[in-house]
């Protein structure tokens, strides 16, 4: 970690109201969210149907922030080209794609070649060396803290040591990737998160509850994740009644 690392918030839009998309990423600008995590699902990799290129194109217009394309999606080396077109600053999918190797690799390949972060995404139950063959392709490492498909669901707390198994593994292969942490990340989860290394903390549904201020919740998520990154696992066991009360949410 260097002196001047911060993790982000990337505020995914998934439980955002759709008819009013521009109030809803300015309210995000004014949070104070670092990043626009845009999430594609095609009804077939997960039993949830989103949005595709041309609504992520959309937001291109509405926002200057940098946006993520999580995707996920069935067929990523057929459509990559057309999310590239949005002019994102990453593109991740999923390791777990039916694809063969050879297409998720091309796939990754061309993300780079338009000047984009290429990602790759891991689902709760696949191991992290799922990502190993691709390492030196990938910018982005996604961990799912949720299984994909849907947004406002509980943080699966085991899965979040997955995260620092691949910074650890990534450095000393002398590869530099940014980790994301995709799922259930809140105030309660997010130290867990910092804890096992997350760069970049996806946010969903805890920005969009009614009453709340989502500039607080930004700014709690970005100070317990720096916090926990400070402090490191043992924390958790320090504050034992915060983990384990998120673990138990989980
Ligand atoms: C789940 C999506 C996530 C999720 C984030 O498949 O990839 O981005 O919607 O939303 P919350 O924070 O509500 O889990
Ligand atoms: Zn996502």
């Amino acid at each position: 970690m260097n002196d001047d690392w911060r993790p982000q918030v990337a505020a995914s839009i998934l439980t955002a109201d759709f008819g009013h998309l521009d109030r809803v990423v300015h309210k995000l600008e004014r949070a104070g969210v670092d990043r626009l995590h845009l999430d594609v699902m095609d009804g077939h990799f997960v039993p949830n149907l989103t949005f595709g290129a041309d609504i992520c194109a959309a937001f291109r217009r509405l926002t200057r922030l940098p946006l993520d394309i999580h995707l996920m999606i069935d067929e990523p080396s057929r459509w990559v080209d057309r999310f590239l077109d949005a002019k994102p600053q990453t593109v991740t999918f999923h390791v777990e794609a039916p694809e063969p190797d050879a297409a998720k690799r091309d796939a990754l390949e061309r993300i780079r070649e338009r000047g984009a972060g290429a990602g790759l995404a891991v689902s709760p139950g696949t191991p992290i060396s799922e990502l190993y063959a691709y390492a030196d392709a990938l910018d982005v490492v996604m961990v799912m803290t949720v299984e994909p498909g849907f947004g406002g669901q509980r943080f699966i707390a085991a899965a979040a040591p997955k995260m620092a198994t691949a910074a650890e593994w990534f450095r000393a292969h002398g590869r530099t990737i940014a980790v994301h942490v995709d799922g259930g990340v809140n105030r309660d989860t997010a130290q867990i998160a910092g804890a096992w290394a997350a760069d970049v903390c996806v946010v969903g549904s805890a920005l969009f509850q009614r009453g709340q201020d989502a500039a607080d919740e930004v700014r709690t998520v970005k100070a317990l994740t720096a916090d926990g990154r400070l402090r490191g696992p043992a924390a958790l066991e320090a504050s034992r009644p915060a983990a384990a009360a998120a673990t138990a949410r989980a």
